[in-house]
């Protein structure tokens, strides 16, 4: 099939990529020209683990193709909308200029038949709207939400856990449900859920999804506030209570909480559209979502502080990650940088490590030290805190060796990735988020 992909950040850039490497026909549509002069030379312009690949492969196949020129996206059989819902500058909802942008250029190119399927996270009811101008030209608007990870976008495109079409009424709808059954033809093969709904239901799926995982970590996080109160540990807690497949463990880690491009800005403008629809109380616990996560950054800092003796003014600190989550670059909304910046505040000399996003770190906050290597970044430091999990510090670094590069053992797991007995046994001071 002839695919278009309009939009080639984090989303549409796998997207695209991905869609050619199970056979499809693909141009990749971005108003960003360095973006699309990456692009079209076979580069990632962001790490994500596997696309640099499929993106080579692509290019070098000649199915896959990227342009600033909306005018190429006339003859494909879909188009996928994939751009950006950033949040508003002032406020929660979710700022829906691109995807409007997106549709009203790409309205002159499409031809009847054509299906026009959103997968950026927007605010309820927008397909509906959106489908109000697509519609007079005889292309079929459908929602198609996205719910890839990243640092597994490759993978979760390719693969996803399911694929739920929102689609129309009518034959219309029937038809581009279809058309997206042939798009994803090797998931569909392999049995993975294919669920057809409206375009309102559609839509819902993808905030509720991500309200319901925000959810589960600020609840951990609770949880994790209440242990520090009274003793408890919060990761046997998760163990525990995990072993309930009704609850199950994954989401249950507490720490530092979210943060990235989706989850924090997903819930706020849900809350925001459910205000709108008169609806507010139905989901006011997600302010309370967003409280909790944010005051566990604030915690980090706190016992950062309490773990050197009550100040940080002038101590060395080394802040192990920047990203928001590991196999990421992305720095957007990061716990990890927000509690390095606040330590800076403090009066701290900060310096940060990461394995994959230090220039797009020093890049948002150039008043920290950032130092590419590991071993280097903790020589002489006073106190160390995990921010990002990255098998680099969880794994791969043992603590004796640690131990042997800095000036003061004093660790705080951020993330509680670190076995607390092996740091302590050699010698750390070690403190978790809500463990003893
Ligand atoms: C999320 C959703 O998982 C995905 O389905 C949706 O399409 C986009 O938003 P992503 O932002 O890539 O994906 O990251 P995710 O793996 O969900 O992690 C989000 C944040 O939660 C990270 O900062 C991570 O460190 C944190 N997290 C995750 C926890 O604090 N504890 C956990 O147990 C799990």
């Amino acid at each position: 099939m002839r695919l278009s992909v309009i939009g080639c950040g984090y989303l549409g850039a796998v997207h695209a990529a991905a869609m050619a490497s199970i056979g499809h026909e693909v141009i990749g549509i971005d108003v960003d020209e360095r973006k699309i002069a990456s692009l079209s030379q076979g580069q990632a312009p962001f790490f994500e683990p596997g696309l640099q690949q499929i993106l080579s492969d692509g290019i070098a196949s000649g199915r896959l193709r990227f342009t600033t020129d909306m005018a190429e996206a006339h003859g494909s059989d879909v188009h996928f909308i994939g751009v950006g819902t950033p949040q508003q500058k002032d406020g929660y909802a979710a700022d829906l200029t691109y995807v409007n942008a997106a549709v009203d250029g790409l309205i002159p190119y499409l031809r009847e038949g054509d299906v026009v399927a959103g997968k950026s996270t927007v605010p309820v009811g927008t397909a509906a709207e959106l489908a109000e101008r697509v519609t007079p030209t005889g292309a079929t608007l459908v929602w198609n939400p996205e719910f890839l990870r990243e640092g597994f976008a490759v993978q979760d495109t390719i693969d996803p856990d399911r694929l739920v079409a929102g689609v129309p009424a009518g034959d219309a709808g029937e038809r581009a449900a279809d058309v997206l059954r042939e798009v994803y033809h090797t998931a569909v093969a392999k049995n993975t859920p294919f669920i057809v709904t409206d375009l309102a239901t559609a839509e819902l799926v993808k905030a509720a999804a991500n309200a319901f995982l925000a959810t589960k970590i600020s609840f951990i996080n609770a949880m994790a506030e209440i242990a520090e109160v009274t003793g408890a540990d919060v990761t046997q807690l998760a163990d525990a209570i995990g072993h309930d497949a009704r609850i199950g463990r994954r989401f249950l880690g507490a720490g530092i909480g979210f943060g990235g491009g989706c989850l924090p800005k997903d819930i706020r403008a849900f809350s925001a559209r459910a205000e709108e629809l008169g609806r507010g109380e139905s989901v006011s616990f997600l302010r309370e979502v967003d409280a909790i996560n944010l005051r566990r950054r604030e915690r980090a800092v706190q016992l950062t502080v309490n773990a050197l003796g009550g100040s940080v003014f002038e101590k060395k600190i080394t802040v192990l990650g920047a990203a928001f989550k590991p196999h990421s670059d992305d720095i957007r909304d990061s716990p990890a940088l927000d509690v390095a910046v606040a330590l800076h505040g403090l009066g701290a000399i900060v310096t940060v490590t990461d394995p994959e996003a230090i220039d797009n770190a020093r890049a948002r906050h150039p008043q920290l030290n950032y130092v590419a290597d590991r071993d280097e970044a903790l020589t002489g430091a006073d106190g160390v805190i995990v921010v990002t999990e990255w098998d680099e510090y969880r794994r791969q670094l043992p603590p004796e060796h640690a131990a042997s590069l800095v000036a003061g053992r004093v660790i705080v797991d951020g993330r509680n990735c670190l076995d607390a007995a092996a740091w302590r046994s050699a010698g750390w001071e070690y403190f978790g988020m809500g463990r003893p």
